[in-house]
């Protein structure tokens, strides 16, 4: 990758809004696109004031700020994406969506642009094979919060070339990221994990283990990790977790991959967690309370 990179990338939601801001902080000329102005507008408002927590502790000086804010532009044309050396996808974890917009840009983009997705659970191939560029695709995953979490997976699948991999892995370094490398497996290495542990403590739930507070405290002070994991499905989306499940589910047809049946209800009553303000705790009280779940 050139030292300035034109970076475009699809979808401005929990992960595109993260990716476009450590893109552009790392210098990177970035365009973001998703469907319509509102939503944009929110995707640049989660911008600012990311940028300016890391302002308000001394890790970004106001001038970066304001040079990373100015590397951002915004566009609900797919086709204004066609001059980026690499393209970042992070709309919702459906195959139909994304394939939809790979071939969509397959068209418009030269032949040097690298197509990567940030897809949690869906196979590369899948996507690879829907393009004339299966050789210039590659898997580049992301962690929640971006601009807080190092690693990011580079994923070669069976059609990555390696020069393909090799700049992916470099653009990756330029970000400030720490990559690894991983197969083109469902789930990755960190999902493959991690996807059974999420789950499991939404089948404590139902098996009444514990309680919401209880699950999440005995992870955190047992284990030492910084959330629990009911916390965290509602900072992930449980929307996105139920398709990574089910995706995880058809590939393996392993149990630990299914979607608890409480994950599946709390999704079609529109519960996904802190997006929607509602998720296994309630985000308009300040503290958040345990929600209620019926159970
Ligand atoms: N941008 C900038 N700063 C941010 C931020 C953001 N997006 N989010 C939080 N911060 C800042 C906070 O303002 C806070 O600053 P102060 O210390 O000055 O108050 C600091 O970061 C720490 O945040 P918090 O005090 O709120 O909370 P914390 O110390 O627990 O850290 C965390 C937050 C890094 C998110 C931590 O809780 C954590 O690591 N959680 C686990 C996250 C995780 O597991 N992510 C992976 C999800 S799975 C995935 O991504 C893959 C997939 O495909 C689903
Ligand atoms: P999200 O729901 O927060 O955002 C998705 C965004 O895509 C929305 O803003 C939506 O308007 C937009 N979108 C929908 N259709 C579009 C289209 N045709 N063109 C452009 N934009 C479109 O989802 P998210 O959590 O950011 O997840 C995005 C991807 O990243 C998924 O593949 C997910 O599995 C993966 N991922 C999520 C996490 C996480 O913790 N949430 C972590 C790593 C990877």
């Amino acid at each position: 990758m050139n030292e300035r990179t034109r970076v475009g990338v699809l979808g401005s939601g929990l992960m595109g809004s993260g990716i476009a801001q450590v893109a552009a902080a790392a210098g990177h000329d970035t365009i973001v696109r998703d469907v319509s102005p509102p939503i944009l507008d929110k995707a640049k408002a989660a911008i600012e004031k990311s940028l300016a927590k890391l302002v308000e502790k001394g890790k970004l000086q106001t001038t970066d700020r304001d040079a990373t804010l100015q590397r951002l532009s915004f566009t609900t044309v797919t086709a204004d994406l066609r001059d980026c050396d690499i393209v970042v996808e992070a709309v919702p974890e459906d195959l139909e969506v994304k394939n939809a917009l790979w071939k969509e840009l397959d068209g418009v983009c030269g032949a040097g642009t690298i197509f990567a997705s940030n897809t949690s659970s869906l196979t590369i191939a899948a996507m690879a094979a829907a393009t004339k560029r299966a050789d210039r695709f590659v898997g580049l995953h992301f962690f929640n919060p971006v601009p807080l979490m190092p690693l990011v997976e580079v994923v070669r699948t069976v059609t990555t070339s390696e020069e393909t991999f090799k700049r992916a892995f470099a653009f990756a370094r330029s970000l400030g990221k720490e990559p690894v490398a991983a197969k083109d497996n469902s789930g990755f290495i960190v999902n493959l994990l991690l996807v059974p542990y999420l789950l499991d403590a939404i089948r404590a739930l139902e098996h009444g283990v514990g309680s919401v507070t209880d699950i999440d405290k005995a992870m955190q002070l047992g284990c030492g990790y910084p959330m629990g994991p009911l916390t965290l499905l509602d900072f992930v989306g449980l929307d996105t977790t139920y398709r990574i499940a089910e995706i995880m589910f058809a590939e393996y047809k392993e149990q630990r991959y299914a979607a608890p049946p409480l994950l599946k209800r709390m999704v079609l009553a529109g519960m996904y967690g802190r997006k929607s303000g509602k998720g296994f705790y309630d985000y308009s009280a300040n503290p958040p309370v345990v929600s209620s779940l019926g159970l």
